[in-house]
């Protein structure tokens, strides 16, 4: 790839993400310690989705020794419904490895962030170049899609290698967030908009036609829809909720009491069968609404039911507990159960 195409591409990207970058709380602050929090909730979740939580995250911590002093239930229930939910945990072992071995700040170096928990080359390279205005690529995939067509890389030597000469020179870490802005607002997966695109001219997969055909749009694995009910057992305005197992999907999070359905089963049979030894004191089951949630590429569906116990129950032993609604926010909840409790609890 000669030297003056890449240096036209930087200086027009650059020019384009100076005019149309989004004002995102992370791109206001140098503090690394702010950077690498955005950074980790964003891998695999959209900027919207952050914003929030990002909020809250910083408020709460507001820097990295109130972070690696906090206890794991507090920081994973900022982190509900967020998912992934190991970023959360590896945040703070993080935080507390960092305070015990580098004095309280992330280290200024690709090697030893990258020995850091939850930190992949990814998040090395974003904090080398976001906060430290160091030369690293950042690839995440909106990046490695922008390069993959605008300059023909497929392999992936080609890719780091046109992403570190493309890396070098002012201003790497507004760079690395100029090819992810374009990625993520123009040069989409599935439907690029070319004409407001700065690299049209020169692109390679625009020119050859790639984009217009159906080969170009990335085909996502089929989703498998799995159903699971649930139910909001009430008693006296408190409502019963478990912890999920140490191992497994969505570990440790709580949830209101029910799974997934087996094809033989109805949904109250299958319910009735994830609360046994308390299933027989149950009064009528009445559904209240469905509630959907994605995890990787499952698609859940939930028919939520509420009902009443007859009797005083013996909750089975371990991680189950009544709590009123409103201090659920206290506990690291699923998303799916956030979503069930707001069809009867607006807080
Ligand atoms: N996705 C990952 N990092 C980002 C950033 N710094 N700005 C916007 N989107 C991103």
């Amino acid at each position: 790839m000669p030297t003056n195409k890449l240096n036209l591409a930087r200086r027009t990207l650059l020019r384009w993400y100076g005019e149309n970058r989004r004002s995102l709380p992370w791109r206001r602050t140098r503090d690394p310690y702010a950077i690498w929090i955005a950074e980790t909730m964003l891998q695999q979740t959209q900027v919207k989705t952050v914003l929030p939580y990002y909020r809250r995250f910083l408020k709460a911590f507001p820097r990295l020794e109130t972070l690696a002093a906090a206890p794991e239930p507090k920081v994973l229930a900022l982190w509900s419904g967020l998912g992934y939910y190991r970023r959360a945990e590896n945040l703070l072992n993080t935080a507390r490895l960092i305070v015990r071995e580098h004095h309280g700040s992330l280290p200024r170096d690709y090697g030893a962030l990258k020995a850091l928990p939850g930190i992949g080359p990814y998040t090395a390279g974003a904090l080398m170049s976001i906060a430290f205005d160091q030369p690293h690529p950042a690839l995440d995939g909106n990046a490695r899609r922008v390069l993959g067509r605008a300059f023909n890389a497929r392999r992936d030597e080609d890719l780091q290698s046109i992403a570190q000469r493309l890396v070098r020179g002012p201003r790497p870490g507004q760079w690395n967030q100029a090819l992810m802005e374009l990625g993520s607002r123009v040069c989409r997966a599935r439907e690029p908009r070319c004409p407001d695109c700065p690299l049209a001219r020169s692109c390679v997969a625009r020119r050859s036609g790639l984009l217009g055909s159906p080969g170009a749009r990335s085909r996502r694995p089929r989703a498998k829809t799995i159903d699971w009910p649930m139910v909001v057992l009430d008693r006296d305005g408190k409502i019963l909720i478990r912890r999920r197992p140490e191992g497994g999907l969505l570990r440790r999070l709580w949830e209101l009491p029910g799974g997934i359905r087996e094809k033989s089963e109805s949904r109250v049979s299958a319910l009735r069968r994830h609360l046994d030894g308390i299933a027989t004191e149950l009064n009528a089951l009445c559904e209240i609404g469905e509630v959907r949630h994605s995890i990787t590429n499952r698609r859940i569906r939930a028919p939520i039911y509420r009902t009443t116990i007859r009797n005083k129950i013996q909750l089975p032993h371990g991680g189950w507990c009544w709590v009123s609604p409103a201090s659920l926010r206290r506990y690291p909840v699923s998303s799916l159960t956030l979503k069930a409790v707001r069809l009867f609890h607006r807080p």
